[in-house]
């Protein structure tokens, strides 16, 4: 049988097979389904045992990593206070793929061309834990593939690029003090009967990031809380999200397409837009249903295992 999806453990590491990952590709709906409901976390299967010390110190990391996540994400509803994130930013800034169980001579970070036949890259995520509070997970995005824009709904998430290079396009609504877009009186949203549901948003990242650098951050209501990744090279990115996503909680994941702001610029005439920062870092986005070509799946995590006890 040819799996399409795969995590194999050789010397301790998690070796991502592009052959399979294609054909394991689920349907969209229990894509997004699998979102918040990921595998459970667990060691590799058949792993080789691996020298003792760098053993320990991957372990040491993730571990230490967990230790504070949960001293830190206080569950839903609660942002980490700036000590607490400058704490998780520190540990996630010498986080290194090894610390996971990754290198750069996987044959996936090696690939120059995921796709087969044109078709949209396929995104394979893993979690290495997960709790009501928050969640510890690994998105991997062969060469050009795409995250469309997204949202991180009351979340605080730390995003560590530990392998690859990619393209992050990132957004906050233009004035969070106006959550209804459907409000006659705003300033900053658009609904009409003939037209879109629109919302302002402005612009906060758009920039290039290449392995090694800095943990980014983003808040429910700052710091880029929608964002695209576009993979400019094969990319392992190490994601602490609190709370995680969750269905039942109201946190699901919603999607966006993004117009320019001249598209739409006469029903924002507002003092917020004029005070703005210029028409060029603002946005009009439209709720959208997820992408049809947005491809994920789920793979067992095969990295140095934590202990929640
Ligand atoms: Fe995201």
């Amino acid at each position: 049988m040819e799996v399409a999806a795969a995590a194999t453990a050789g010397a301790g590491v998690v070796e991502l097979q592009l052959d399979l990952l294609e054909a394991a590709a689920p349907t969209e709906r229990e894509a997004k389904r699998r979102r918040v409901h990921p595998v459970p976390a667990g060691p590799p299967a058949g792993a080789a045992a691996p020298g003792r010390r760098s053993c320990s110190r991957r372990r040491r990391a993730v571990q230490r990593l967990f230790q504070a996540c949960r001293h830190v994400f206080r569950g839903p509803g609660t942002v980490p206070s700036p000590g607490e994130v400058q704490l998780l930013r520190h540990m996630l800034d010498r986080m290194r793929p090894e610390d996971v169980g990754l290198s750069p001579d996987l044959s996936f970070f090696r690939a120059r061309d995921a796709t087969r036949g044109g078709g949209t890259p396929t995104i394979t995520h893993t979690t290495i834990y997960k709790c009501p509070n928050f969640s510890m997970v690994i998105l991997f995005l062969p060469r050009n593939a795409v995250i469309p824009l997204h949202n991180h709904p009351g979340m605080t998430v730390f995003s560590k690029l530990l392998l690859g290079s990619m393209h992050v396009k990132s957004y906050d609504w233009l004035n969070t003090a106006d959550p209804d877009p459907s409000s006659a009186t705003s300033t900053t949203s658009s609904s009409s009967s003939d037209g879109p549901c629109l919302r302002l948003a402005e612009l906060v990242v758009d920039d290039v990031f290449t392995a090694p650098c800095d943990t980014s951050v983003l808040y429910p209501t700052a710091g880029g809380n929608m964002h695209r990744f576009t993979a400019m090279a094969p990319c392992a990115i190490l994601d602490v999200l609190g709370p995680p996503y969750s269905i039942e909680e109201d946190r699901d994941c919603t999607y966006y397409a993004e117009l320019p702001y001249a598209h739409h610029s006469l029903v924002a005439a507002g003092e917020d837009v004029e005070r703005g920062q210029g028409q060029g870092h603002l946005a009009w986005l439209e709720e959208i249903d997820m992408p049809r070509e947005l491809k994920m799946c789920s793979v067992h995590y095969g990295g140095p295992p934590i202990s929640d006890e």
